[in-house]
């Protein structure tokens, strides 16, 4: 088994000394459709710094976890594939480019005026209280460089500051104009770093589990029944900057590998045209075959879905469909137990987008009994869940995230509410508790 060495963990520290940058969606975009094997290779160059930077951040904080919550096996797993992963990506051998190659990649940068002018734009991420999940509590911020992303619909990768490490070093994704021929030496960079990041995110695929699994593991030692507000809030900074890691990694293994080239409206993972009708048509239709699976009915709850068919908007459809599909699947949970199983006919959900002139909104209404005020603020605490049994929760056994279950981990509301701040949106819950049988709807 893989065990981090302590020279390894020094490196990790100073690299923990380090705060984050964030990267904005509008950023990412710029990129373009086809990167050039020149601006692959600058991209490759700044997450060969800042993946480890974040990668080093969530090992430390993996390690001072209080109470023996880091002591837990499941976590102390975690921590070192955080570690492991770290390793890979700082060994990974960079090229000797000859002078040409250089003076043609730095041109790049200053020949269209890239770097001040694309970093000086970003702004306050409006659903994340200022340092709400910053990295690490323990960097020292630089003077004004607090703010980070931009707002509403152009998203931006969170948190952090966004400000570089104070070099002068540029910064994320300065897209190279030079369409040139490029040296193979690049484009083997190019494929060599993006093989590791793929390896990587397999590895990570089972990251929620297996921290979900460490809390249980925690719970059960110390006798807790709920978490405390320091590990809640932990898991928050954890989660959230998972997003962020992925997100990064995701789009790099994409544009690399022009997985959607053959799609005109997508630049990596972000679709700029996402089209809000299919994905939550096709949310609906998971999260009905998931309840006609799990309560064994012949047909689950109808949903109505009022949206324009062509209202779109700059996103990436995955986030979007996650949210849609763990909000429509307590939705249809909460039906389901409030009406009975074998009730014939069940009140219809109804889904209703709104385009604003800032905003897209989307609400999920349902006719399943609600919740009561005391325990709204648990729905939002990782692990509160209403379900008796908690399902398998062995991390090999699905290894794509919590999908597959109806519910039972209580992470479905907590982590797609982390997905809808992370580009500046929000998801808020309103209950009208026993609010079963409206006249109007029961029409339909
Ligand atoms: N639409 C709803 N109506 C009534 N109660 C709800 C609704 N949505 C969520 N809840 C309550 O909030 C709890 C937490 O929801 P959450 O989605 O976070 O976890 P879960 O559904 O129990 O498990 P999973 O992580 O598998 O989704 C649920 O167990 C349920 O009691
Ligand atoms: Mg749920």
């Amino acid at each position: 088994m893989w065990r981090a060495s302590e020279k390894l963990m020094e490196t990790i520290r100073h690299y923990a000394s380090f705060p984050a940058t964030g990267v904005s969606l509008r950023q990412m975009v710029q990129f373009g459709e086809r990167p050039s094997p020149g601006t692959l290779f600058r991209a490759s160059q700044f997450l060969s710094e800042e993946l480890p930077i974040r990668l080093a951040h969530r090992v430390q904080e993996l390690r001072e976890l209080p109470d023996g919550l880091s002591e837990m096996p499941s976590i102390r797993k975690v921590q070192d594939w955080y570690a492991h992963s770290f390793e890979e990506i700082i060994n990974i051998p960079r090229p000797t480019l000859p002078q040409d190659v250089k003076i043609r990649l730095a041109r790049s940068i200053r020949g269209n005026g890239g770097e001040s002018k694309i970093l000086s734009e970003t702004t306050r991420n409006p659903s994340v209280k200022e340092g709400q999940y910053r990295s690490s509590p323990a960097v020292k911020q630089n003077g004004n460089s607090s703010g980070n992303g931009s707002s509403g619909r152009n998203g931006f990768d969170s948190l952090l500051n966004s400000k570089g490490r104070g070099m002068g070093s540029p910064r994320y994704f300065v897209p190279s104009d030079d369409p040139g021929n490029w040296p193979p030496e690049l484009d083997d960079y190019n494929q060599r770093f993006a093989k590791t990041l793929q390896q990587i995110k397999r590895r990570h695929d089972g990251v929620v589990t297996t921290v979900a699994q460490g809390i249980l593991e925690y719970k059960r030692k110390r006798q807790r029944l709920q978490i405390d507000s320091t590990i809640q809030s932990f898991l928050d900074r954890f989660y959230m900057s998972r997003i962020g890691i992925r997100m990064l990694i995701g789009q790099h293994i994409a544009l690399t590998e022009q997985t959607h080239a053959h799609h005109p409206n997508y630049v990596g993972i972000i679709c700029t045209k996402t089209n809000v009708r299919e994905v939550a048509l096709e949310a609906i239709e998971n999260a009905r075959f998931v309840c006609e699976d799990h309560y064994g009915l012949f047909e689950a709850p109808k949903i109505q879905l009022i949206c324009k068919p062509d209202l779109d908007f700059m996103y990436v459809p995955g986030h979007l469909s996650h949210m849609l599909f763990e909000t429509l699947k307590n939705s249809l949970r909460a039906v389901v137990e409030t009406h009975g199983a074998d009730k014939e006919e069940f009140p219809v959900t109804k889904v209703i987008v709104a385009e604003g002139r800032e905003d897209i909104t989307i609400k999920v209404s349902d006719e399943g009994g609600g919740i009561p005020r005391s325990s709204i603020p648990l729905v939002w605490t990782y692990m509160y869940t209403t379900v008796d049994q908690t399902p398998n929760l062995d991390p090999d056994f699905d290894k794509s995230d919590f999908k597959a279950p109806m519910a039972g981990f209580g992470y479905g509301l907590p982590i797609s509410r982390l997905y809808a701040r992370y580009f500046g949106g929000d998801l808020k819950l309103i209950s009208m508790e026993r609010y079963v049988d409206s006249p109007l709807t029961s029409s339909f």
